[in-house]
């Protein structure tokens, strides 16, 4: 197993982060623009995951006060509130040739946990049918289909609430 280090982003990793978006998703992923935006915007909710000083996946997001995340403009951060109570992910991707060993699972596990300590109460994301229970693994809760049809595809509402002492 390689020696995994999860991290926060910075502006040097935008090349890597676009090339991973581009090649885990297809009509939904995001452009190097908006990649670029959640880097500057927000990089204490985008975190990536290195060994041996090569990417292999990251997760990003933005945060806002509201309930429905549906709305496309929020991918570029246009809504984005720093302090907002809910903790919105727009990508988790990790590459192909990385898969299966453990990686999502790390950032993942990192990304709760800074949530928790940003006094998030919730964390929320849209999925395609296939990842419900991916996100039920980590405790994420069902809430329903979304009216999202982003990239052209069918997109189902999780959400994971924060217990913050
Ligand atoms: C989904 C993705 C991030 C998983 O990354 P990964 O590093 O291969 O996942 P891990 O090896 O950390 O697996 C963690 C757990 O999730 C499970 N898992 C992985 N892919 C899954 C899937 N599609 N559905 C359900 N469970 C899945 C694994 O079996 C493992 O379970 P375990 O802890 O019980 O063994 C990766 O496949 C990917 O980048 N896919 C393309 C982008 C994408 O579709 N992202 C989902 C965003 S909605």
């Amino acid at each position: 197993m390689l020696p995994i280090k999860i991290r926060h982003v910075t502006e040097h990793d935008l090349d890597d982060c676009y090339a991973i978006e581009s090649v885990c998703y297809t009509s939904d992923a995001a452009t190097r623009e908006k990649i670029q935006k959640r880097i500057q915007v927000f990089p204490e909710g985008f975190l990536v995951a290195e060994s041996n000083g090569h990417i292999m996946g990251m997760i990003n997001s933005g945060s806002t006060n509201k309930e429905d995340i549906t709305d496309e403009a929020f991918k570029d951060m246009v809504g984005h509130v720093r302090d907002g109570k809910n903790i919105v992910i727009f990508s988790l991707a990790v590459l192909p040739e990385f898969q299966g060993s453990g990686v999502s699972k790390k950032l993942m596990s990192k990304f709760i946990g800074a949530s928790k300590d940003m006094k998030k109460e919730k964390i929320l994301l849209i999925c395609k049918a296939d990842f419900i229970s991916y996100y039920q693994k980590y405790g994420f809760l069902y809430g329903g289909k979304s009216k999202s049809t982003h990239g052209g595809f069918e997109w189902h509402e999780m959400y994971l609430s924060l217990n913050v002492d």
